[in-house]
């Protein structure tokens, strides 16, 4: 077993910690979570800490939510039981009661997805026994883990026990079976059930050992043993989750887990790591020149990949994906906006799922809307397993005092950029079958919206009142910008799929306007609304005000702020903030990022160069699009700092604690700077086209796309000054750098020469 628990030789690939400090074990924790889309571990130690523990160890399983039974009826997405525990017991007392500080090695070894623990019982011990672990949740048949134990004991001979333990489950799941092998739950509202089923075995030099106990909860080892031994704990399990009543998770566990243990560890480890490895393969991103930003991008794709399941159409991505506990599991327009681009282009099957969760939550997304008096579909601003509104009507705001959250209602550009990543995933993809089957529909019904949304008013324009843009701090507001445009944007793809629609399947059209009840004076109505948006630009400037009134409010320097360890509403307080023109977070530097055609001529500039100096990063999504917008701008040192700050966030080893959850939508920002940003890539009809602006320092970057049925290799090589494309399967396509175009085929790669300046911004 010695070379499984060995981690990956290139440094680059590993994350490691020596060491236990209490204070930061909890981010560190998030830091090193495994996941696999369906479950997430985080990365607690096995061993029982007692005392020493800061949160318990966590397995969550995706789309596992009930509303809890008292307070707000909020869904929330309930860990499973745990069942990681393990307890060593030695002649003298436990093993590691409390980690010495210096005995603990743990690695997340990013390219095997496995977390790998060494241990080292502090001297003076009956027992010496080092102690080494692995872990994984599988890549390849995603509701199994495994964990390895390995215990060598160097020095003595004695008596020891091992207890693997199952921890309490959450009040909300109600034990339905509880056998030795297999537990099963039903939540006591959503309907949903969950089954464990567990295989575990000791293993002394070759030799099975029987468990002493085998009950519900405990299974238990008592062994004598003595220098020279090695003593290997296998476990399996096998986990499920059932939505519909007639579902039997538990005989699906147990099947599962039968064929895991089939496999054996080393097969299933094999079948892991060869899963990975084609993931690596389709999305590895390798930075030459710059260490820092390999691990940034490195980190960031790794936790993107267990982000997602291909394989279930009923979930999407909480904003700590299955890492942490903040946001208790709500999926918000992070999904769309910030992860949608990675996985349209690396991992198409993924995107498709993902968008499948939004088409299935339309229904919610429809009666959101008809119940606040609009047409069309209003998508939740935070979603859960049925696409119901989520948001919590009051928070514990940062300056500890609870605030109502105007989100849920007024927070409404989510249905545009649900709209916005339908689009770029067809794009992208050219999945015609999904269009047809969901993806016209969301288009359509998110149109809808915005036309009964934005009325007319008296100067002939089409206003959307009321509403709170990206920009949180500012609520209520007229006309925001990013709303306005993405919802023109929104109406005009509308028109476009039914025209598309009508002309190419036109039996399918005849059919989906006749279920939406969409008529040819609808439409025009949709052509007249998007024609007379209220945008707030300024056509002599090219700036947008980012909503009404936002250029009367206070101007704050916040450059006076610089080094501040709080967001600027814990400042200022939040009535001053609200007064004034600081911005949480990139509004018109979103739209600028996501609709670069929508500023011409050096609008690009205007805006950013007005909006950046106002903006406090109150987000962690922020920087990331000002990134993408500051590497098209040629900024490529700005952007760079955008970069590391972004990263930083969850890699930094700051006082700010991440035990809540890596920032996802963060770490898919990470990856649109270098791809969007710095590689300047632009999907087109017919093929893709790059602009590079490389920061200094970066001499290649190279990176693997899907677009459209192709998988081909991109690399900007600034030694040789050229971009080098490499098609690895799927027709012939087209690749352009500038004004150069180029055919792409299999065999055939090619090298077009880098612009000597950097190229302008892409359109
Ligand atoms: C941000 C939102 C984001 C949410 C979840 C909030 O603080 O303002 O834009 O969707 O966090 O990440």
């Amino acid at each position: 077993m010695g070379q499984a628990l060995r981690p990956t030789a290139d440094p680059a690939w590993l994350l490691s910690e020596v060491g236990y400090d209490p204070l930061r074990e909890s981010s560190f924790e998030t830091r090193v979570a495994i996941s696999n889309g369906f479950l997430g571990l985080r990365g607690a130690l096995a061993t029982d800490l007692g005392a020493c523990r800061t949160l318990p160890p966590r397995t969550y399983v995706a789309g596992l939510f009930d509303t809890a039974l008292v307070g707000a009826p909020i869904p929330e997405r309930l860990p499973a039981p745990d069942w990681l525990q393990l307890r060593i017991g030695l002649p003298d007392g436990p093993y590691l009661a409390c980690p010495d500080p210096s005995s603990r090695d743990v690695t997340l070894d990013m390219r095997r997805g496995l977390l790998l623990t060494q241990i080292r019982q502090p001297p003076g011990a009956a027992l010496d026994i080092r102690l080494s672990t692995l872990r994984l949740v599988s890549l390849d048949m995603r509701g199994i883990v495994l964990q390895l134990v390995e215990l060598a004991v160097e020095q003595g001979m004695g008596e020891i026990t091992l207890d693997v333990t199952s921890g309490e489950a959450s009040p909300l799941l109600i034990p339905v079976t509880t056998e030795p092998d297999l537990g099963v739950w039903r939540t006591r509202q959503s309907g949903k059930t969950l089954a464990i089923a567990m295989d575990a075995a000791v293993v002394i030099d070759g030799r099975t050992q029987p468990p002493t106990v085998r009950t519900a909860g405990r299974w238990s080892w008592s062994l004598r043993v003595q220098a020279g031994q090695t003593v290997v704990l296998r476990r399996n399990l096998a986990v499920t989750r059932g939505d519909e009543p007639v579902d039997d998770p538990g005989g699906r566990a147990r099947s599962d887990l039968a064929l895991a243990t089939g496999l054996g560890w080393r097969g299933l480890l094999e079948r892991h790591e060869t899963a990975w490895r084609e993931r690596w393969d389709r999305s590895d991103v390798v930075v030459e020149g710059d260490p820092e930003a390999q691990r940034a991008l490195r980190f960031a794709v790794f936790h993107l990949n267990g982000a997602a399941d291909p394989g279930d159409e009923r979930v999407s991505i909480g904003a700590r994906a299955l890492t942490g506990d903040d946001y208790l599991g709500h999926v918000f327009w992070d999904t769309e906006i910030f992860l949608m681009p990675f996985y349209a282009m690396t991992w198409p099957q993924a995107a498709r799922a993902l968008l499948t969760y939004r088409y299935r939550t339309l229904a919610a997304a429809r009666a959101k809307a008809a119940g606040m008096g609009w047409r069309g579909a209003l998508y939740a601003w935070e979603s859960a397993d049925t696409g119901d509104e989520a948001t919590p009507a009051q928070v514990v705001g940062p300056d500890r005092k609870v605030v109502d959250i105007l989100c849920g209602t007024q927070e409404q550009h989510v249905s545009a950029d649900v709209a916005y990543a339908v689009w770029q995933y067809w794009q992208a993809t050219d999945d015609t079958a999904f269009l047809l089957e969901a993806g016209a529909e969301i288009i359509l019904e998110t149109a809808r919206f915005w036309w009964s949304r934005a009325g007319l008013e008296a100067d002939g324009l089409h206003h959307i009142r009321g509403v709170i843009g990206p920009d949180e701090y500012h609520e209520t507001v007229d006309d925001n910008a990013f709303t306005n445009v993405m919802a023109r944007w929104n109406l005009l793809r509308g028109l476009d799929i039914a025209a598309l629609m009508g002309e190419r399947w036109p039996d399918r059209w005849a059919t989906l306007s006749t279920r939406l009840d969409l008529a040819a004076d609808e439409l025009e109505s949709w052509r007249r609304t998007a024609a007379a948006m209220a945008t707030g630009l300024d056509p002599e400037t090219g700036l947008f005000e980012q909503f009404q009134g936002y250029h009367d409010l206070e101007a704050i320097d916040l450059s006076a702020y610089a080094g501040r360890s709080v967001p600027m509403d814990v400042v200022l307080g939040r009535e001053r903030t609200q007064a004034s023109q600081v911005v949480k977070q990139a509004d018109v530097v979103a739209l600028l990022a996501l609709l670069p055609d929508e500023f011409p001529g050096d609008a690009d500039a205007v805006n950013f160069d007005h909006y950046a100096p106002r903006c406090g990063h109150g987000s962690s999504l922020s920087r990331a699009l000002h990134g993408v917008a500051a590497a098209r701008l040629g900024r490529s040192e700005l952007a760079l700092g955008y970069l590391r700050d972004t990263s930083a966030i969850d890699l930094g080893d700051s006082h700010v604690a991440i035990a809540g959850g890596v920032h996802i939508a963060a770490l898919g920002g990470i990856w649109l700077v270098a791809i969007f940003g710095f590689a300047g890539l632009v999907v087109h009809s017919d093929g893709l086209s790059f602009a590079p602006r490389l920061p200094a320092g970066w001499t290649r970057l190279s990176f693997p796309v899907q677009w459209r049925g192709r998988d081909l290799v991109v690399t900007v090589d600034l030694v040789r000054n050229v971009l080098e494309a490499t098609l690895r399967g799927g027709d012939t396509m087209v690749v352009s750098v500038g004004h150069v175009r180029r055919t792409l085929s299999v065999g055939w790669p090619i090298r077009i020469p880098l612009p000597s300046t950097p190229s302008p911004v892409a359109a």
